[in-house]
């Protein structure tokens, strides 16, 4: 079998995430705090919970020696953890960070340690409490062993150039590890505590600070403390520049202050990132929609330099022929239309430049899923998931690439699902891909927008009446939060995987244990995120759907029910060694209602994190798709469609249901498409056959 090539050079990605993920302690649109943000204990940053894992990023530019952060202690003896990080950068090789952890019931400061402290620590107000002692921590000069890590950094850390090197696999970023206190027991419950750390040396730097616990929490809102800095840090670890002139190492009594100046990097880290020279007609809007995909026949009507207007909007020929047109490339490689032209989402009026990307970015998916039936199910499957999957993977670089310009463990919780969604998913496209291998077949169906080919049999109908719902359900009105967009548009996304697996189960003797595998993990994974994605929704109290629909008769859009499934697969207990991220196995180990406290990831819950298999859910589970406005028209029909939209795995009844969704479902697409999108198809089609 040539099945599981390539696997094996994707799992050390898998075994990557050896510790929890960390949770962002800044609000979303900070990348980092700076200059005296946190600069004592009454400043300090406030975290909300201290019995889950933290972190932030921080420059530290002279105007305090320390950040603080204060939280409750949650439990007598609880223990609490701080490490240091530096990007391992030249300029940062020197730089060695000190931490005291200060509050009741602790030991007194000794002598020797206040010798240590700067001047400023000194004297904070934080002393005078009474009955306050401190735990000191210092970076030892050599760094060049992970000698000074705790246990569970010390298994997720390596030394690589002779620095001890944390590789951070939901930013894929690496940095230098200076300090690791683990295991500092604070005793008093529901005392005030503190944490300072400040650098040796006395000079400016940057320092990513991780503290609380190993318990990963991305899900729960809570309330993070905004810092004032207005700096901007694009690209912190420095992965594509050095950022030495703008954020530089200067010893603090000599440079103080350091002037302010603003890093850039002239775009995204993606968009620097020079196109290949080609044309890019064939996955353009003017290709999928309006059935023309070569470029030497386009420039026989419109010349290179010309511009094609239609409903759909302005069309820079040089830019989707860029290869015919021989144009320099990095400049023009992509298609430029008005944010007016494509009605994949609506609204985002406020976010003009976020509503193109998402509308953009799900075009390729919808036209590479509008693929040349076969009626071998298997295949068509395959070859219908394979972009499915790269739809997601497009969407995450979208929202941490394109337009939060970041890729480092931020953005409320979502850098982490994506980093999951991509170890899973690219992982599965390979597997897909290398199952499909000599079977591959012309995928393409020269501007039908949902299939071509071979439409007789149950499945292909079946998978175009799913594409259509999906795509339908996926048009959802843009509010300008980027992640509370993407959780919306990738709900949907999700629904079609599972239900692509569950046309695949009815309409086929599946056999072939690669696609029995696949579906089985397809259909856990996606389940897992759409709970994940739904209960982080439901968390910020923000509605699970915002649907571009209006309903007849004036009637508000209904809200669909939180989906309700074991999340485990989306957490890193899914990583723990034996429980092959499934809550199967879990709670053979830990009994619902029983917790376990691990080392790397904190307390397992079986009850909050295998809610289906603890029988906490409802026995029916929510439609995956979710359809907003009831029919007035009572056809047979548009009730198909319902079914067809049902989440249960063991509904074989669908059938027949599905046979008679397939032929309405388009027209029902066609309605609640916004209309102009539509006119906009049929006049770029017209345009070009001119
Ligand atoms: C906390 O630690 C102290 C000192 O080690 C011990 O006397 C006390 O019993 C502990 N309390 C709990 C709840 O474990
Ligand atoms: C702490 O208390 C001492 C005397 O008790 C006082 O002199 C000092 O100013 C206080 N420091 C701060 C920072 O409040
Ligand atoms: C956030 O703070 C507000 C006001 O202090 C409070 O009402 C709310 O419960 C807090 N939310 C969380 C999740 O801690
Ligand atoms: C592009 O360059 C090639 C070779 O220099 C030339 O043959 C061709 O005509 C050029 N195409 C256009 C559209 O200018
Ligand atoms: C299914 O998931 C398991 C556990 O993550 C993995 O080992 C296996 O390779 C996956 N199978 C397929 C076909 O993707
Ligand atoms: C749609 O119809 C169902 C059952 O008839 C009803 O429970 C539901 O509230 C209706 N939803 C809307 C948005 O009118
Ligand atoms: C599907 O429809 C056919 C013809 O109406 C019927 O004979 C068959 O029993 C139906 N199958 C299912 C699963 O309902």
């Amino acid at each position: 079998m040539t099945v599981f090539i390539g696997v094996p050079a994707l799992l050390g990605a898998i075994f990557a995430i050896g510790v929890c993920g960390h949770r962002p302690a800044l609000p979303s649109k900070w990348v980092a705090s700076c200059d005296s943000d946190f600069g004592s204990s009454k400043t300090a940053m406030v975290l909300s919970d201290a019995s889950i894992s933290w972190s932030f990023k921080h420059y530290l530019d002279c105007s305090n020696r320390a950040i603080w952060a204060r939280w409750i202690n949650p439990a007598e003896n609880s223990t609490f953890y701080v490490g240091v990080g530096t990007p391992p950068m030249p300029r940062f090789a020197a730089l060695r960070a000190d931490a005291l952890i200060i509050g009741p019931g602790l030991p007194a400061l000794s002598a020797a340690a206040k010798l240590l402290l700067p001047a400023e620590v000194l004297s904070d107000p934080v002393w005078n409490i009474t009955g306050i002692g401190a735990i000191f921590h210092r970076s030892p000069q050599d760094q060049s062993t992970c000698g000074h890590l705790g246990a569970v950094m010390a298994k997720a850390s390596t030394v690589k150039n002779g620095r001890c090197d944390f590789y951070e696999p939901y930013g894929a970023t690496n940095s230098w590890r200076i300090l690791d206190a683990d295991g500092n027991q604070l005793p008093t419950s529901g005392a005030m505590y503190y944490a300072a750390v400040f650098l040796q040396s006395d000079t400016s730097g940057k320092v990513g600070i991780a503290l609380g616990t190993w318990a990963e929490n991305f899900m729960t809102a809570s309330n993070l403390t905004s810092p004032n800095c207005k700096r901007s840090f694009p690209d912190w670890s420095e992965q594509k520049e050095d950022q030495g002139s703008c954020l530089p190492v200067l010893s603090c009594p000599l440079a103080n202050p350091i002037p302010r100046i603003t890093c850039t990097l002239s775009t995204c880290p993606r968009a620097v990132v020079a196109k290949a020279c080609e044309d890019t007609i064939a996955s353009s809007m003017m290709c999928t929609m309006g059935r023309v995909c070569d470029c030497s026949a386009v420039i026989k009507t419109n010349a290179c330099g010309t511009t094609i207007t239609s409903a759909m909007g302005n069309t820079d020929v040089n830019a989707v022929c860029a290869k015919t047109c021989n144009v320099t490339c990095s400049a023009t490689a992509t298609e430029t239309t008005t944010s007016q032209s494509m009605n994949m989402v609506c609204g985002g009026d406020k976010c003009p430049v976020a509503a193109k990307a998402w509308s953009a970015g799900m075009m390729p998916m919808h036209s590479k899923m509008a693929i040349k039936y076969t009626c071998d199910t298997e295949l068509d499957f395959i070859r219908g998931m394979i972009p499915h999957h790269q739809g997601a993977v497009d969407m995450c670089d979208i929202l941490t690439m394109d337009l939060a310009c970041t890729a480092s463990g931020d953005l409320d919780g979502m850098v982490a699902l994506c980093s999951h969604l991509r170890i899973e998913q690219t992982k599965e496209i390979a597997g897909m891909t290398s199952w499909l291998g000599s079977r591959a077949v012309e995928a393409k169906c020269d501007g039908a927008e949902s299939g071509c080919g071979n439409l007789a049999c149950p499945s292909s109908k079946a998978f175009m009446a799913a594409n259509a719902v999906m795509h339908e359900v996926m048009v959802v009105r843009i509010g300008c939060m980027h992640e509370v967009d993407f959780v919306r548009q990738m709900l949907p996304h999700h629904a079609g995987a599972i239900e692509m697996c569950n046309i695949l189960e009815r309409t086929t003797q599946l056999s072939d244990p690669y696609l029995v595998e696949l579906c089985f993990n397809i259909t856990r994974a996606q389940r897992a995120e759409l709970a994940w994605m739904s209960e982080w929704l439901v968390s910020r109290s923000q509605p699970l759907s915002a649907t571009c629909q209006e309903c007849a008769h004036g009637i508000p859009p209904s809200q669909p029910n939180a989906h309700c499934e074991d999340i485990l697969p989306s957490t890193s207990f899914c990583h723990k060694p034996g429980w092959n991220c499934a809550c199967e196995f879990a709670i053979l180990e830990v009994p619902c209602g029983k917790t376990l406290q691990t080392a790397e990831y904190g307390y397992f819950n079986p009850t909050s994190m295998c809610r289906r298999s603890c029988g906490l859910c409802p026995a029916d589970r929510e439609p995956l798709f979710h359809q907003p406005c009831n029919d007035t028209e009572d056809s047979p029909h548009d009730h198909a469609l319902h079914d067809a939209t049902t989440g249960n795995d063991a509904d074989h009844s669908l059938r027949n249901a599905t046979t008679g969704a397939v032929s309405h479902a388009p027209r029902k697409t066609l309605g609640t498409f916004p209309l102009q999108f539509w006119l906009g198809v049929a006049t770029l089609a017209m345009v070009l056959k001119r």
